[in-house]
């Protein structure tokens, strides 16, 4: 009988959770459950005997797979999987998934959240601005920001995208108006909503050359990953512009700095919050509980990352 192990620092709701345990039982697996662990040797002990796994941001390195002896498959309950080591899960066998969607219009609501929060100057009192009628710019239009545009309608903007890998006909179906490039994208646009991934390539790529193509009152918010922006040359852009903004969802790692320099024009959630609703959690949760029904019982592969 597989043992799949819930492994997540930032727990899901507990509707979720019996959500999974009800699609995981169902299925005659056993579960167990490692929330809000505070130290990695917990989570190295509780993977020892697992078949699978399913986690959220959780890190899974090499040192977690080789701990995890019987591992067969992990599932990270979301889009991203930039912190799982899929060289390390190939080398030992190891399947990786993600659940593409289920979360995303989560994320999109958030970036709402923030746009107002920003837009009114962090609701210091002071007059603030609206979303009407500004130009939105989505980088990268996956599942995400699809619902940021569907979203972006209903405030009355005019919604830009650009993405490398999708159509420009697919997003112009849309009624959203195709960029042929970031550049063209951030110049285009008032407000810059980030959803590409953490790799190689954009890792780093959000820097002072692009960023200073934005209009002034330019609004950069970032609910996608802190890496793949160049935090130094974001620095430059706000200290040589004060009509700038940045709003984040993931906290950078010169918070400190950034916060103290930048007042009332610089906000940072405390933790990763995009995805953290019930139905989010719901929804991410059960499809990565039915991944692994259907792996182990009809070696069903899709969604595999690796
Ligand atoms: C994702 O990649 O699915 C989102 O960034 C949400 O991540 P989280 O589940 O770790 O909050």
């Amino acid at each position: 009988m597989p043992k799949i192990l819930i492994a997540t620092d930032k727990p899901f709701a507990k509707i979720a959770v019996e959500g999974i345990k009800k699609v995981i039982e169902n299925a005659g697996f056993e579960l167990a459950l490692l929330e809000k662990y505070t130290d990695r040797q917990q989570l190295l002990d509780a993977v020892n005997d697992a078949n699978a796994i399913i986690i959220l941001s959780d890190i899974i390195d090499n040192e977690v797979i080789s701990a995890a002896k019987n591992l067969k498959i992990v599932v990270r309950a979301g889009a991203g999987y930039d912190n799982i080591d899929l060289q390390a899960a190939t080398a030992a066998g190891v399947c990786v998934m993600n659940t593409p969607g289920q979360n995303s219009n989560a994320v999109a609501e958030l970036v709402f959240g923030l746009l107002v929060y920003g837009a009114r100057n962090l609701f210091n009192g002071s007059s603030g601005t609206e979303l009407k009628d500004k130009r939105l710019g989505i980088h990268a239009y996956g599942n995400v920001g699809r619902n940021v545009a569907r979203i972006a309608k209903g405030f009355g903007m005019t919604v830009f995208a650009y993405d490398a890998f999708t159509d420009s006909q697919k997003i112009e179906s849309d009624g959203v108006k195709s960029c042929k490039s970031a550049e063209e994208l951030y110049a285009a646009s008032d407000i810059v909503s980030l959803h590409i991934p953490a790799t190689a390539e954009t890792k780093n790529s959000i820097d002072y050359q692009l960023l200073s193509k934005m209009p002034k009152n330019g609004i950069l918010v970032n609910t996608a990953r802190k890496e793949v922006i160049n935090e130094p040359e974001l620095v430059k852009i706000m200290e040589e512009r004060p009509d700038f903004k940045y709003l984040t969802d993931i906290m950078p790692s010169n918070n400190a700095e950034m916060s103290e320099k930048f007042a009332n024009r610089y906000f940072s959630t405390p933790k990763k919050m995009g995805a953290q609703t019930a139905e989010a959690n719901i929804n991410a949760g059960i499809a990565a509980a039915q991944q692994i029904t259907d792996f182990f019982q009809n070696g069903c592969e899709k969604f595999r990352v690796n």
